[in-house]
């Protein structure tokens, strides 16, 4: 059988039958046109072994001496025997290339078991894979795991991936690639805090444009694991799999299992190439909500500026304040109010409520409507926060329905089932029960039916622990049954956009983004936080579809106290908004806010459909990245956003020159700071210097060869400070 060879946007990937199984000979640099015989890919032999080259299957197996980790782990149940069927022999039946797409069917027919894989290279050259087992046997078979793996070459010694927690998410780690397997691990039963959104190796001190790398996401929302596995030849793989609970997955005969998506890119530039395949991938999404001059796509709906009323109340739910934040939100200029918990019946604090999604009628008797008109007549949208998958013991839907809680035992908690230990006073409801995923589905589909709601805040707030319906492992059902419940509720209401909140951060992946439209990163508003936050949730997701909000002075998460200049420097490179009670904010202040939200307005085209450039600054105190337009701007128009950012006292007396790479080399562009601006109350604490760079006072014209090459000095800036540089192509 002839290989498959896929190209895309710099990336190969070639896939080769001549070992009888498929098997991945090459994914990285776009080989062109013209291939060689593939023979001449031939391992030598070593001592002490089966005697043949051993292939590192699409599908790496046992029945061909890979000694790594296997694709696929299960086996057989037939006349009482367990365990039977438990190694596969897959050899290819068929291959083919449609469109974009490889299609490759690889069977065991002594064991009954077929594997259908696709792998589609799309066109910024984000790769696409997925495997579907099928049990073609007579009696059931249980599948433990089936992994998509990808292997890397060989110079990529170092491996990167994030972690984190409530209020850090997403945070980088490093190690050298070395023999063995690393694997991160989720057992949160949603993405969690801590997982990799993005699990990349590379060479040797690979950076964000600098050195090759290859770079996985796993596109699942439960329990999961990523990993590298590097075995006794030298050679890695990297990939995951959905972590699957004890016979959550048995297939009867005919039956079949899908992998969740792996979605992959390779860059010979660093991190940056990475990002460019996602965003191009995210922003060639029909359903991409976007503005989008600067990117030459059909233009979409800009995102609008946000308000959310949590920071700004919590659940103190009162009408005329809410109806006086409304107003005020509406005077700076935002486009979408968004109330957040506290608005249902007995939730008037985290201990109760969640589950009886009514509005609570003792503190709104005409409704939600009255809010919602003052918003809608301000010309604003309003959008509602919601956590269906929740339930707190203290509802009428929980005294009603104690079956509908999940736990470990196969009977309810008032028959004396035990129930997972609390988390936030709440627990979760039962959604692979047909009855209980409608009862929810009828109550956010009647909100959004009998409201003029255009936006969905759709928090989970808890980790799903000893998760079972009827007594066996579901979060496997538990997460395709989520999804579902968004899926129709998209269908039903088309017009309606909907947030990934997890306590913040924790459900960032792209299964959940295939179905809704941002995410919430994280649950802490503090800029600086926020600024290494947005830095690695930005690897994956653009700007457009993260959420990032301007909070209160000092901020409610970690008490620190910073200018509204670093904090709207901070928001605007995400979906800017604000979550502050913007009432208190008078005077010279108010105006500064209200320049902030003109300047994302009239940006928001080239902050949501650019470039992303993050430079690789030697001094660690300092970080560098911004915006460019993604085709060549007219002259006199703006060609790109850069935010310098001081995160702590640098270690020289001054930060010399910073080069400020990405832009176009041969083009020349007019450089000027335009924030803080001299007149705000922030400005004169955001420098610590006795005289600024020469080019501060009235901006720099240079080239982008020399803005890349040579740089420009900056101005010494104060810790937890940032600077807003504009460039106006000429
Ligand atoms: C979670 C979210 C917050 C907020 C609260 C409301 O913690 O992450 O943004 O919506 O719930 O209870």
């Amino acid at each position: 059988m002839d290989p498959l060879h896929l190209r895309s946007a710099g990336t190969s990937l070639l896939i080769s039958f001549d070992s009888g199984e498929a098997e991945v000979v090459h994914w990285g640099a776009d080989l062109g046109g013209t291939l060689p015989d593939l023979a001449i890919l031939t391992e030598p032999v070593p001592h002490s072994s089966i005697g043949a080259r051993v292939p590192a299957g699409l599908l790496p197996q046992a029945s061909s001496a890979w000694r790594g980790r296997p694709a696929l782990r299960g086996s057989r149940i037939a006349g009482g025997v367990s365990g039977l069927d438990f190694s596969a022999r897959l050899r290819v039946l068929a291959a083919r290339v449609e469109g974009t797409t490889a299609l490759i069917e690889q069977a065991d027919p002594d064991a009954g078991l077929s594997v259908q894989s696709a792998l589609t290279l799309h066109d910024g050259g984000l790769l696409e894979l997925r495997h579907t087992v099928t049990n073609d046997g007579t009696t059931p078979f249980q599948v433990d795991e089936l992994a998509t793996v990808l292997p890397v070459a060989p110079d990529a010694v170092e491996l990167l991936d994030l972690t984190g927690r409530w209020c850090r998410e997403r945070h980088p780690q490093r190690r050298p690639i070395q023999q063995g397997t690393w694997v991160r691990t989720g057992r949160h039963g949603r993405t969690g805090h801590d997982s990799s959104l993005l699990f990349a190796a590379g060479t040797a001190g690979f950076g964000n444009r600098h050195g090759k790398v290859w770079a996985t996401h796993l596109a699942w929302s439960g329990n999961h694991e990523q990993f590298a596995d590097t075995i006794g030849d030298g050679r890695t793989m990297i990939g995951g799999s959905e972590l699957l609970g004890p016979a959550e997955v048995i297939l009867e005969p005919g039956g079949s299992y899908t992998t969740p998506g792996l979605f992959a890119a390779y860059s010979d530039r660093g991190l940056d190439g990475i990002s460019e395949a996602f965003y191009s991938w995210f922003r060639s999404r029909p359903h991409h909500v976007l503005p989008a001059a600067s990117t030459g796509l059909p233009a979409g709906k800009p995102r609008p500026v946000v308000l959310n009323t949590w920071e700004a109340v919590y659940f103190d739910h009162n009408l005329e304040t809410l109806i006086e934040l409304a107003k005020s939100a509406a005077d700076l200029g935002v486009e979408r109010f968004v109330l957040d918990d506290g608005w249902f019946r007995g939730r008037r604090g985290d201990n109760a409520g969640l589950g009886d999604w009514y509005v609570d009628e003792s503190l709104w008797p005409n409704g939600l409507a009255p809010l919602i008109e003052a918003v809608s007549s301000r010309g604003m949208e309003f959008g509602l926060w919601v956590e269906p998958e929740m339930v707190n013991l203290d509802s009428d839907i929980a005294r009603a329905h104690p079956d509908w809680i999940v736990g470990p035992a196969a009977r309810s908690h008032k028959d004396g089932g035990r129930l997972p230990l609390e988390w936030r006073n709440q627990h979760v409801i039962d959604l692979v029960n047909p009855e209980a995923w409608k009862y929810i589905y009828d109550r956010i589909d009647a909100l959004l039916g009998g409201n003029n709601i255009s936006y969905l805040k759709w928090d989970q707030n808890r980790d799903l622990l000893e998760h079972g319906h009827a007594g066996s492992s579901s979060v496997h059902q538990q997460t395709l049954a989520a999804y579902r419940l968004f899926d129709e509720l998209r269908k039903a209401h088309p017009g309606v956009e909907i947030e990934s909140c997890s306590s913040g951060g924790a459900r960032v992946d792209l299964g959940i983004l295939e179905r809704t439209d941002r995410i919430w990163a994280s649950d802490c508003n503090d800029a600086l936080e926020r600024q290494t936050i947005q830095r690695w949730t930005g690897l994956v997701v653009p700007p457009e579809l993260m959420g990032s909000h301007i909070g209160p002075t000092t901020s409610h998460t970690t008490a620190r106290t910073h200018d509204l200049s670093f904090r709207a420097i901070t928001a605007l490179f995400g979906h800017f908004g604000m979550e502050w009670d913007v009432r208190k904010v008078t005077g010279a202040g108010r105006e500064e806010l209200k320049r902030f939200i003109a300047l994302f307005k009239e940006h928001r085209d080239l902050l949501h459909g650019g470039r992303m450039v993050r430079a690789d600054v030697p001094d660690e105190s300092l970080m560098l990245h911004g915006t460019v337009a993604a085709v060549p701007p007219e002259a006199g128009t703006t060609a790109a956003l850069f935010a310098v950012v001081s995160l702590r006292t640098g270690y020289a007396e001054q930060p010399g020159r910073l080069a400020i790479p990405g832009l176009e080399a041969d083009r020349t562009y007019r450089m000027e700071a335009i924030a803080p601006a001299t007149g705000d109350p922030g400005y004169a604490h955001t420098f610590s210097q006795a005289q600024p760079p020469a080019w501060l006072d009235g901006g720099a014209v240079a080239s982008g060869r020399f803005l890349a090459e040579v740089g420009v000095p900056m101005p010494i800036l104060n810790p937890e400070h940032a600077l807003l540089l504009k460039f106006t192509a000429l």
